[in-house]
């Protein structure tokens, strides 16, 4: 397929300002294939709703790069990268040419997925003749229908309840009005979904007020003339919509039918008042609409690509935060955006049908069954969760402060922030309390602002607490099991108590810790000096699961140490509520398990951790880094712990447990060992190809990850500061729109960036900021970017480069008393 974008095709000419347009650079089928589960279609930045292609492959976004998958509908409703289950996907429309049964007799129609499927053309690389740019998608499918795909945006809206599918069709003006209610992939709540659906034709004369024949169907059974899915005799199966002909054009010449589809969470009603917002159903409009808000967006970070492969830059530009919808949906169930979409089916035969299947299964092939509980799941949990959030503070403050005001509604009405979410409904948590994470990253990086951005600092606060303090009635789903967590300081393996899952009992401590560290840091900013004690005391809770007697020894299999009888020391571990230890083997959960078990969610488990093994997590304690190399022996031994990671496999690049591992060498004052093992990391998991991410992306974990890696940063959430190694091009640079502010970061002398990650001229050796040299060469300080600064990068190929001479050279850790 072709992957970069022609803007000028649309006969949109870019408002060239800059003399680089990233749209010129997109790719949208990055991590389509290979569990990536990234969706392409058409959508506008952050937007809710999502138009794309359904397939019967593997994806679970719907669109599938395999030629061999067939195309089942477009619909409006996607997640991007997720794991679980098949999310959304409903509403499938379906342009059938004819229907082959009986000289396309109405009732014969094949509705059934697995009758009306089909494949798309090849282009002569063998790939499906698809593409995708920003806000706009097409493909060809085998049949001569063309498909093209466009998206728009507007408010907010509230919730109510539906109950079964329901369909009704207007026969005079083909207006079709849908409704369903759906499982949600992560969890055990459903929601509600609505569309109303009008046609037009264009081109030539065509010119139709309403379709030749029209009916609700039931599986595989359309009903000649009906208008109400109720009424209609057959039983209940698993598929269900309506299916219209239309009139072909009278002057025999391929027309197109445009077909508008507004979409709601509330009502009909509310769909059909959307569906509005694209009165003239102008489709050129609309795409240009969306161009020029992903243009806005994407123009915010400019580089500098001269002697930087292609590839790179069309990594950097393909996955920024806008792209990735809030797996978390954060801005929902009281934000939500009402959004109507246009799509135009080219005719190339005289007959014509279109199908709108209000309920059916997404992916035929997975067996999907609506109501399973996935065997696992890809959201973002940890630090990561907020890797998405930390870019909108460099470039985007005002949506991030739009999510912020959802997650506190969201908080005010039930009772704690928002986790995991999906069509407004609560799905399974994974980790602690992230979106403490993510209001402490607002507030601060963007206290000043905060009034103007109508964040209420109070509400803000009080949210943090109902985390912190509150204990919910299900944990599983939103808050903490915040009582037993301020009584023992961990979370027992043995006990189970009322109200959740007794399971991933160390990692969420280990997540708790960090969530009451970024309370602690919003409320020393707002002067309240007891909490914020309070808080970092128990950001310091890590140390109860930690235990010094447990090691881990060469003779292990697969422990990758040297055969000299050495031993690492040294794990977070599960511990009963009596104070004494449970045992769970350091590999559990690695490459190199004996038992080869998984890390999934899983109610019974008590080996304590999630998605990643305990020697993973043993280096996550991203508030108190220095505490953690004394707890590992100093910095020597610390280093060679993470050396002894990366050589053995033990790190993870699929899941965000091990994301921050390359940068902590840092903290050690190794930092050309970070820069040398992120790069070597970008080198042999992330690229260009379809398959170019390690896994699910995540909602934008991954892509995020790779964004800010590119640009020689990693993010530290809550806090003022940013690491920083070698950016991948001579100048990057991010402008603020809220501080009206430009940040450049410039590599004085750069050469080029090593293929394979290793070596290279790209070790940081001095750093200035504004011309005067900076306290470190490790981090910066947030003042930084809201001052507007020339961040002069000095570079060497000399590995062993250190954080620089100061006393505050080294980035802050809680205990060495650096975020005071
Ligand atoms: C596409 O449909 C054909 C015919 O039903 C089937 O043989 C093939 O397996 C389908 N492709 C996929 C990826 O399921
Ligand atoms: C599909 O076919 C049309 C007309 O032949 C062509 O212009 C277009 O580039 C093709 N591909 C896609 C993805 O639309
Ligand atoms: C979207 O929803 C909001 C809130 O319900 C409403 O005010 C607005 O008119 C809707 N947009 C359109 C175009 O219907
Ligand atoms: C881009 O970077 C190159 C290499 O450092 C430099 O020679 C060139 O002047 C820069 N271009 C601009 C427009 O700054
Ligand atoms: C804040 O709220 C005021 C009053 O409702 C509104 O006029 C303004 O546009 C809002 N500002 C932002 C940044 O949302
Ligand atoms: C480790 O063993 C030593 C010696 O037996 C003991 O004093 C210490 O309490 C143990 N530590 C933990 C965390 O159990
Ligand atoms: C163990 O052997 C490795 C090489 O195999 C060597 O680098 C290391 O110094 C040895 N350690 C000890 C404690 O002898
Ligand atoms: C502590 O609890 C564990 C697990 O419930 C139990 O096996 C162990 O005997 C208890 N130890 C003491 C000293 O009570
Ligand atoms: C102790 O840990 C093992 C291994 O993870 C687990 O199977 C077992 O259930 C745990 N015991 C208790 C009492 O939690
Ligand atoms: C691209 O990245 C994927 C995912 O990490 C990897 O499996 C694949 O081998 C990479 N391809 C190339 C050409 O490097
Ligand atoms: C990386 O590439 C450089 C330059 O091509 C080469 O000298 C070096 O051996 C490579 N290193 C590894 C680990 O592949």
């Amino acid at each position: 397929m072709r992957t970069s974008v022609s803007v000028a095709a649309f006969g949109v000419v870019a408002a060239a300002a800059s003399a680089f347009d990233p749209l010129q650079h997109v790719n949208l089928f990055i991590g389509t294939s290979n569990g990536g589960n990234v969706f392409p279609g058409a959508t506008v930045p952050h937007g809710m709703v999502k138009v794309g292609m359904d397939t019967d492959g593997d994806n679970f976004a719907g669109y599938d790069p395999n030629p061999l998958a067939n195309v089942t509908g477009f619909s409006q409703l996607h997640q991007s990268g997720t794991g679980g289950a098949v999310p959304l996907s409903n509403f499938k429309l379906f342009p059938i040419p004819e229907c082959p049964v009986n000289n396309n007799h109405f009732e014969q129609c094949l509705t059934f997925i697995s009758g009306r499927k089909t494949l798309r053309k090849l282009l002569p690389s063998g790939l499906p003749d698809d593409f995708a740019s920003p806000g706009y998608f097409s493909t060809n499918l085998s049949t001569d229908v063309r498909a093209e795909l466009t998206a728009t945006r507007r408010t907010a809206l509230h919730r109510s309840r539906a109950s079964s599918p329901e369909l009704s069709i207007d026969p005079t003006t083909g207006r079709m009005l849908a409704s369903g209610n759906y499982a949600t992939s992560f969890g055990i709540a459903r929601y509600n979904a609505y569309a109303c659906v009008d046609f037009r034709g264009e081109g030539d004369g065509y010119d139709f007020s309403g379709p030749s024949e029209w009916g609700p169907y039931k599986i595989n059974y359309p009903d000649l003339n009906g208008v109400n899915l109720l009424q209609h005799y057959y039983s209940w199966g698993s598929e269900h919509g309506g299916l219209m002909f239309f009139p072909a054009n009278p002057n025999g010449s391929p027309s197109s039918i445009l077909v508008r589809v507004g979409v709601s969470f509330i009502s009909t009603a509310q769909a059909s008042q959307n569906a509005e917002e694209i009165p003239d159903f102008d489709f050129a409009g609309v795409v240009s609409d969306a161009e020029d808000q992903w243009r806005d967006i994407l123009n915010r970070v400019q580089v500098n690509s001269t002697g930087v492969d292609d590839d790179t830059v069309t990594l950097l530009v393909s996955l920024p935060d806008a792209y990735r919808p809030w797996r978390l949906h954060w801005r929902k169930p009281q934000m939500e955006l009402n959004r109507t979409l246009l799509r135009r089916v080219l005719l190339q035969l005289y007959v014509f049908c279109l199908l709108l299947a209000v309920c059916a299964c997404a992916h035929v092939t997975k067996g999907h069954l609506p109501d399973a509980i996935p065997p696992r799941m890809s959201v973002s949990s940890l630090t990561t969760a907020v890797l998405t959030t930390l870019q909108m503070s460099l470039d985007d403050p005002e949506n991030f402060a739009h999510i912020v005001r959802g997650m506190i509604n969201i908080q005010q009405h039930q009772g704690w922030l928002p986790e995991a979410r999906e069509a407004g409904q609560q799905q399974f948590i994974q980790g602690g309390s992230d979106g403490d994470e993510i209001l402490a990253e607002f507030y601060v990086k963007f206290s000043k602002y905060a009034a103007a951005l109508n964040v209420s600092a109070t509400d803000l606060y009080n949210a943090l607490l109902a985390d912190a303090e509150d204990t919910p009635p299900n944990w599983n789903l939103q808050g903490r099991q915040a009582d037993v967590w301020k009584e023992k300081g961990y979370i027992p393996s043995d006990t189970t108590y009322a109200g959740g899952a007794n399971t991933k009992q160390v990692s969420r401590a280990l997540e708790y810790a960090f969530d009451d560290f970024a309370i602690s840091q919003v409320a020393k900013m707002m002067g309240k000096t007891a909490d914020a004690k309070k808080y970092a005391s128990r950001a310091q809770n890590f140390h109860n699961s930690w235990n010094e007697n447990v090691t881990l020894s060469s003779t292990s299999t697969g422990s990758g140490l040297p055969p000299n009888n050495s031993v690492v020391a040294g794990f977070f571990q599960p511990r009963f509520a009596n104070g004494t230890w449970n045992f769970t083997d350091p590999r559990h959960c690695s490459v190199h398990d004996p038992t080869q078990s998984t890390c999934f969610l899983n109610a019974i488990r008590r080996d304590g951790f999630y998605e990643s093994s305990p020697i993973v997590y043993s280096q996550y304690v991203p508030q108190d880094t220095a505490a953690l190399i004394a707890l590992q022996g100093g910095p020597d031994a610390f280093t060679a712990r993470l050396d002894w990671i990366f050589t053995s496999s033990y790190f993870d690049p699929t899941d965000e447990p091990s994301q921050q591992i390359p940068f902590m060498y840092h903290y050690a004052n190794a930092p050309g060992q970070s820069t040398q093992r992120s790069r070597q990391l970008i080198a042999s998991s992330f690229n260009t190809s379809l398959n170019g991410l390690p896994g699910n992306d995540d909602s934008g974990a991954m892509a995020s990850y790779v964004v800010w890696y590119l640009a020689g940063m990693y993010p530290l959430p809550a806090t003022q500061q940013i690491l920083l190694s070698s950016p991948y091009f001579p100048e990057i640079s991010f402008t603020n729109p809220l501080l009206g502010k430009t940040t450049t970061l410039r590599t004085k002398n750069f050469v080029g960036n090593p293929t394979n990650g290793t070596g290279g001229t790209v070790f940081v050796k001095s750093v200035s900021v504004n011309g005067k040299p900076y306290k470190s060469n490790c981090y910066l300080d947030w003042d930084v970017f809201t001052s507007g600064s020339l961040v002069e990068i000095e570079v060497t190929d000399d590995i062993g480069v250190t954080c620089g001479e100061g006393k505050d050279a080294l980035p802050p850790s809680l205990s060495t008393g650096g975020y005071d």
